[in-house]
């Protein structure tokens, strides 16, 4: 028997490809996506910032298919290891430019392009910068290039700084205090509650096709105590347990199977 049929799986369930139709739904996920939608609209920008797994690439991803493309030009870039250079080009292409060049030039085609837009109301630009904590503070301070000093304190595109804690201690350094000044909200993602990671757990085996009882109540606890409420983390263990339960040959999960779990997926 194979695993999906003793589940009465449809497809792999906790898995990372979830359309976003199917997301867990939480009110302060809904809260997030509210503002942000809120701080495009207003052509401001702002930092987002929880730890890994908690769901801030998904909420950029639910974003993105909020915002109308007739309206929005969206760039979402993971800014790993960005030179200045790339940086540059980046805002260039955000702005509906050709990112090719010398870095001067580039520099000198985006503040150009700045000047024309001030007066233009055309389509709204985003630029999502996503992993942000891995920025080296010389390249975030390029986003500089893009305050608009005559009219305003807005940046002339939105940007959203999206990583991890560490992105609040590069906000917080000295030469960065104009640009972190300039954001105009500042979210985060906590972890689940108790009962917010049985719903989320009930609700990923719901929509793989599994029963909602796939997992007991000690599993749950299980999970809970082992994942600590990190969505990312809850999918590797109920994964793995899954599994556990399979090779034991039963269509229940019990915390024995969340225990042998979390042994497979540690170092
Ligand atoms: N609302 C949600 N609904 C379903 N799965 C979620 C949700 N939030 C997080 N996840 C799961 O957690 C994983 C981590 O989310 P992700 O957005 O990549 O986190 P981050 O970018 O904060 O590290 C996702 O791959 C997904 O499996
Ligand atoms: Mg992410």
């Amino acid at each position: 028997m194979e695993l999906n049929a003793r589940f009465g799986l449809r497809t792999a369930a906790f898995t990372r490809e979830i359309p976003v139709a199917n997301l867990f739904p939480l009110p302060q996920r809904a809260a997030a996506l509210a503002a942000l939608l809120k701080v495009v609209e207003q052509r401001q920008s702002a930092a987002f910032i929880a730890a890994a797994g908690l769901g801030k690439t998904l909420l950029l991803r639910e974003l993105r298919d909020a915002l109308p493309q007739v309206r929005y030009a969206v760039r979402y870039v993971k800014v790993t290891s960005l030179s200045k250079r790339d940086m540059c080009r980046e805002i260039a292409a955000a702005l509906g430019l050709a990112p090719v060049g010398t870095y001067p030039g580039l520099v000198r085609a985006v503040q150009e392009a700045i000047e024309r837009r001030v007066q233009g109301d055309g389509v709204r630009t985003v630029l999502i910068l996503d992993e942000a904590h891995d920025m080296r503070p010389d390249v975030l301070g390029m986003l500089r290039l893009l305050t608009n000093f005559e009219m305003d304190s807005r940046l002339v595109l939105s940007v959203l700084l999206v990583g991890q804690p560490p992105l609040a201690q590069l906000l917080r350094r000295p030469e960065l205090e104009d640009l972190a000044q300039r954001l105009a909200w500042y979210g985060t993602l906590r972890p689940l509650t108790r009962d917010e990671t049985r719903d989320y757990v009930v609700h990923r085996c719901t929509i793989a096709g599994a029963a909602a009882t796939t997992f007991d109540d000690r599993a749950m606890e299980a999970i809970f105590e082992m994942g600590k409420g990190n969505p990312r983390a809850t999918d590797h263990l109920a994964r793995a347990a899954l599994e556990a339960a399979h090779l034991a040959g039963l269509d229940r999960v019990g915390a024995p199977h969340v225990i042998a779990a979390r042994a497979s997926l540690q170092p």
